[in-house]
């Protein structure tokens, strides 16, 4: 039995469906079991890892857990599922880890993955860097009127797709020989923002423009929905992406033995969400 946390979300949802398709027992762990959309085929534990102590049935008799970050409870988390009889998580962690001095988002990854490395359990890194679902906060302003209003239209990133965050977090929960392994990941290539939206264009058969925010209308629509240390990192970081390239890494085809997915195969797989006919 394979417990998944985060099971809901871009990455976990992925996971999910990557192990019920190699034919593994699975467990899915939901703070809202009634109302979660969960595949077929799998155990549904209702559970929070913000409150450990909700969490001893989902835990009880598995041997493996994909672990979502919740850092607040990560020691007690790790310490129940070893009692619970838990001997490999494979963790949600990021790039953030290697890549930023001290921030919020670095801070919280470090503290969810030094509680593992003191838990005496098996453990593996997944450190992504950007999520292509970053970008699915342009897909209203797409739907309604066929244009993203973003700032540095300029920068290079190279956001990573979810299937693939999801099969080499699955590759280290079903193989041997990823035990004390840390991945960290890109996507396939380093690409400009306004190539991205170039490309969903390409994926709804739609022309979809790009209009240009300053920095400061930029963090003004940003601060509607993140917190302002989070939008003050991601605009830092487009401003330092200008004239660069992204790094491009190849640990997801060394993990799984398959390339990454493009952002273009990403935008394809999106298309609905950008307002593209079913
Ligand atoms: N976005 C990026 O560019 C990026 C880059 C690197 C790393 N990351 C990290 O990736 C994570 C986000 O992954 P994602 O996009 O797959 O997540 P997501 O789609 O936002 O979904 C969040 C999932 O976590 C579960 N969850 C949250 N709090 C929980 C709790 N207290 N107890 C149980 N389950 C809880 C939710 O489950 P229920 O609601 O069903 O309980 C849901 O399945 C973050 O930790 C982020 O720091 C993100």
């Amino acid at each position: 039995m394979i417990v998944v946390t985060g099971a809901t979300g871009n990455v976990g949802g992925n996971v999910v469906r990557q192990l019920l398709d190699a034919g593994e027992c699975v467990r899915v762990v939901t703070r809202d079991p009634v109302g979660a959309r969960l595949p077929d085929g799998v155990e549904v534990a209702g559970g929070d890892l913000a409150e450990p102590s909700t969490l001893v049935s989902a835990f009880d008799g598995a041997e493996r857990m994909f672990l979502f970050p919740v850092p607040s409870t990560a020691v007690s988390v790790a310490e129940l599922a070893k009692a619970r009889g838990v001997r490999r998580v494979v963790v949600l962690s990021s790039s953030a880890v290697v890549n930023q001095a001290d921030n919020p988002i670095s801070d919280m990854h470090r503290t969810v993955e030094r509680a593992l490395e003191k838990s005496g359990l098996d453990w593996t890194f997944v450190r992504p860097g950007g999520f292509a679902t970053n970008t699915l906060s342009w897909a209203a302003s797409v739907r309604a009127e066929g244009v993203v209003r973003a700032p540095y239209p300029d920068a290079s990133v190279n956001l990573i797709h979810e299937a693939d965050i999801a099969a080499v977090a699955t590759t280290a929960l079903l193989e041997d020989g990823h035990v004390g392994a840390s991945y960290e990941l890109t996507g396939p290539a380093s690409m400009t923002q306004a190539e991205q939206v170039r490309a969903i264009g390409v994926a709804i058969d739609r022309e979809v423009r790009f209009e240009e925010q300053s920095p400061e209308q930029a963090r003004a629509s940003m601060l509607e929905s993140l917190p302002a240390p989070i939008v003050d990192i991601l605009l830092g970081y487009w401003a330092s992406m200008v004239g660069t390239r992204a790094p491009v890494l190849p640990t997801v085809e060394q993990v799984t033995g398959r390339p990454a997915r493009s952002y273009a195969q990403w935008a394809a797989d999106h298309a609905e969400d950008f307002g593209a006919a079913s």
